[in-house]
């Protein structure tokens, strides 16, 4: 092992002092890299503080574009959706599915229920029966001893909402688990929820070390852990489209909009069979959602964990959006569980974030929810369409095309020449690259 590429102390060492040690270790041009790596920091030294105190061990910025959609059309309010996302295609997509369906009544969406939910998992080795007798007392100590934890979130309108109990011993002996719901307000909820539910922890072995009438046994309680589940299915969010068939139009290639009704129809029906299909179906709708959810500094793991879970729910991984044709008309919905927030955490702190939400008029939770699942279904609606028309490539290569006349530095007006010649043509690196020197080699001659 090189011994050069191992560190004590590394996170104590200044900024400076960091990138020092990782250019001179890990790259060949330590004296390029170090510039390259503090350009990125930002001029202002108190917006720099603030971002390098989002993570730990920071040395730099990592930029990724900011885009936004416009015409986004929900429920009668069209918003600019600010959307955060290293992949070329998805906002395009996104915008031109806005303004279509923008065109056909727009968007609709309504928050189902905004519950969260956490545990306490732990073993006891009393029966089920005996822990139903001692859960009442149990429940009240509960709730009495968290209430001061519990009391500015209720000033909100939040808080507890249920306190009740699980038993997997059938499956693991002696595993319990409190199961707590919350209602979190504008708030994502993360560390509320935690700090109650640690509390609960100690009140559980209180109660057990305490209670009159528990015999030596009874009173051992193991707790395991204490924690709230990303999984949230009573946080639900329903978006949907729709419209006559007749008004869908036509579609590339002269195809009819029955014919491209029944094939989108039969595209979402593949993703209900096939897990293969649903992971990529489910991944378009997550372009979108994550794009959004990133945007306005919320935890896009924590809803994307929660999204392929509910996917999962009946036993078998499915697409999370459905279709339907019925009596002329097309329908396109999905139902989602997402836990997000709109204040606290990243979302009052990162600067872009907080313009992201003011943008989109400074939503609470409900609204944010309905407009990351509508971004969600209009992103997946847009993939569908390319698939079942033209295909993606023709899209994507247009997108790719651009990153590669960038990377060439192509001028203006060699863009433009090279997105005439490849609109018929099959584009590749060395394809544009030849292009470009031909196109160059020709300006010499003249
Ligand atoms: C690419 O990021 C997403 C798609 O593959 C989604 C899909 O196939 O539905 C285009």
């Amino acid at each position: 092992m090189n011994s050069q590429k191992t560190i004590t102390g590394f996170s104590k060492l200044s900024k400076l002092g960091k990138i020092k040690w990782l250019v001179e270790n890990f790259f060949k041009d330590p004296e390029s890299v170090m510039h390259e790596l503090k350009s990125y920091w930002l001029e202002n030294e108190a917006d720099q503080k603030l971002l390098d105190g989002i993570s730990e061990n920071t040395i730099s910025n990592y930029p990724l574009p900011l885009s936004i959609v416009p015409n986004f059309v929900l429920n009668g309010t069209t918003y600019c959706v600010p959307m955060v996302t290293e992949e070329s295609s998805v906002v395009a997509a996104a915008s031109s599915a806005s303004k279509f369906w923008m065109e056909r009544g727009g968007i609709h969406a309504e928050v189902v229920n905004n519950l969260k939910i956490g545990h306490v998992h732990f073993y006891w080795g009393g029966s089920e029966e005996r822990f139903d007798a001692l859960f009442e007392p149990m429940r009240i100590k509960l709730i009495s001893e968290s209430k001061p934890l519990v009391d500015s979130m209720e000033k909100r309108g939040g808080g507890l909402r249920s306190v009740s109990w699980k038993s997997f011993i059938a499956q693991e002996p002696g595993l319990f688990q409190l199961f707590v719901e919350f209602d979190t307000r504008d708030s994502m909820g993360a560390n509320f929820i935690n700090t109650v539910l640690e509390q609960f922890s100690t009140s559980l072995q209180d109660f057990f070390k305490n209670h009159e009438g528990l015999n030596t046994e009874e009173r051992e309680v193991d707790v395991i852990m204490s924690i709230l589940s990303n999984y949230t299915p009573d946080c639900l969010v329903r978006t949907w489209v729709e419209c006559p068939i007749d008004a869908l139009g036509t579609f590339p290639g002269k195809m009819d909009a029955l014919t491209f009704a029944e094939r989108f129809y039969h595209a979402v029906r593949i993703a209900q069979v096939d897990p293969f299909r649903a992971c990529t179906h489910n991944k378009g709708i997550f372009n979108g959602i994550d794009a959004v959810a990133l945007a306005t500094g919320n935890d896009f793991r924590s809803i994307e964990a929660c999204g392929h879970t509910y996917a999962s729910r009946q036993g078998k991984y499915q697409s999370l959006s459905l279709c339907s044709i019925d009596q002329g008309m097309f329908r396109f919905w999905m139902e989602l569980p997402l836990a997000v927030g709109t204040i606290g955490g990243l979302t009052s702190l990162h600067p872009i974030a907080k313009r992201s939400l003011e943008m989109l008029e400074n939503p609470g939770a409900k609204d944010l929810m309905m407009i990351i699942a509508s971004a969600g279904l209009i992103q997946n609606f847009a993939a569908l369409r390319s698939l079942i028309t033209t295909g993606i490539q023709q899209g994507h290569m247009r997108m790719h095309l651009n990153n590669v006349l960038i990377q060439s530095g192509a001028t203006e007006e060699e863009k433009k020449s090279a997105t005439l010649h490849f609109s018929d043509k099959t584009v590749s690196v060395n394809s544009v690259k030849s292009y470009l020197e031909m196109l160059r080699s020709q300006r010499i001659k003249i």
